[in-house]
């Protein structure tokens, strides 16, 4: 039957060169990512894709029939990403093909490579789903949305009301200083994995599955975060899949905790604390101090693969006092100027010349003990 083909969607993501500065790729370079995608779909390697972008990044929403981590589907996003950089070079845009090659230099840490989000599914009779999308900021921005999302019935009273939902969900947090990965099942552990959550530098939401079934309900790009030179580097602009409805939360409950513009890292260098703003792709231009961060929400219905959609689901009134809200507290963070919390602690930033500082100044500390 074709309902049981299982399927994969995958989302790849880079920035691999933007205008002006750090805001929004050329369109050349969209096209670009089209025409890739679509000979691979000529191919038949893909089913169905669709190329989207959210602040600086390339989002490769791609669909297909050969699982999770397929080499060749890889390889394709990679060299989709290096088309697009040659064309980011031949226009001189800014950081072109930042993400993908280690020496290219544009000022930020390096190497961190494409962010990756996949789930292999079987669909549903109708299979909703959500991808979000976000700019200046790290995975991390997703766990306060992702608790609310599976394991808050005030955001979800699905899992109050709906028989599939009410055993609860599995969540899967990295921790990504040792590199390991716990789950843990909610309603029951639900104030053990706010306390993993509630620190969003170090663990972050990998994957949920629905406990009644084991079903996948969602992943997020958390797996290419890298140590390079011994300093983590998080701050790689998140993707995530959402499943929705019939058993998977309401595309509603899914969208509801973003209108609370809650405060994420990665804005402005890398170095401070912002509100997510949850935006209409159009409006997903970083401009103020480089942000604040973004995030969209693409909503598809997929058709045995194909991707039908997207509809750009924040185009909504319904999220102005969000987005008003977020203005507020940005202007209130920007006061605090070079100061905490606003800039992340020491060992967070993505820029610090604090080595520099100390080697000149070490000398000139005094002991008081
Ligand atoms: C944040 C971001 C920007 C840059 C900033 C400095 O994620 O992308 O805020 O960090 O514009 O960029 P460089 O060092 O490339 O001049
Ligand atoms: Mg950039
Ligand atoms: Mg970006």
């Amino acid at each position: 039957m074709a309902q049981q083909m299982k399927l994969t969607l995958s989302v790849i993501k880079a920035d691999v060169g933007s205008v002006a500065g750090h805001n929004r790729p050329h369109p050349d370079l969209l096209k670009r990512a089209e025409e890739c995608l679509a000979a691979a779909k000529a191919k038949r390697l893909l089913l169905d894709f669709c190329v989207s972008r959210c602040g600086d990044d390339i989002n490769l929403i791609m669909t297909h029939s050969h699982g999770v981590s397929h080499e060749p589907i890889h390889r394709l996003a990679w060299d989709t990403f290096m088309e697009c950089t040659r064309v980011a070079k031949s226009l001189k845009l800014y950081g072109a093909g930042q993400d993908l090659l280690v020496d290219a230099f544009s000022g930020n840490v390096k190497g961190m490579g494409p962010g990756v989000a996949e789930m292999e599914l079987i669909e549903r009779p109708s299979e909703p789903v959500v991808i979000l999308m976000a700019d200046k900021t790290s995975p991390g921005a997703w766990n306060l949305p992702l608790y609310k999302i599976f394991a808050d019935a005030f955001n979800t009273p699905g899992l109050v009301i709906d028989p599939k939902m009410h055993e609860g969900f599995i969540f899967s947090v990295l921790d990504v200083k040792k590199k390991a990965v716990i789950t843990l099942a909610c309603p029951e552990e639900q104030y053990d994995l706010l306390m993993f959550l509630g620190a969003h530098g170090r663990y972050m939401v990998r994957e949920i599955r629905r406990k009644e079934d084991n079903e996948i309900a969602a992943v997020a790009s958390t797996d290419v975060l890298s140590e390079i030179a011994g300093k983590y580097v998080g701050k790689d602009d998140p993707v995530c899949i959402i499943r929705a409805q019939a058993g998977m939360p309401a595309v509603g409950e899914i969208l509801e905790p973003f209108a609370f513009p809650h405060l994420v890292e990665g804005w402005m260098r890398g170095s401070h604390q912002g509100p997510l703003m949850p935006v209409a792709f159009h409006q997903a231009n970083p401009t103020r101090f480089d942000g604040p961060p973004r995030v969209i929400a693409a909503g598809f219905q997929l058709n045995q693969g194909t991707l039908i959609g997207p509809i750009d689901l924040f185009d909504d009134p319904a999220y102005d006092e969000a987005r008003r809200q977020a203005n507020t507290a940005a202007d209130y963070l920007r006061r605090h100027g070079p100061f905490e919390p606003h800039r992340l602690p020491l060992d967070e930033m993505e820029y610090t010349t604090m080595p520099m500082i100390m080697s000149k100044l070490r000398d000139r500390f005094k002991s008081v003990g």
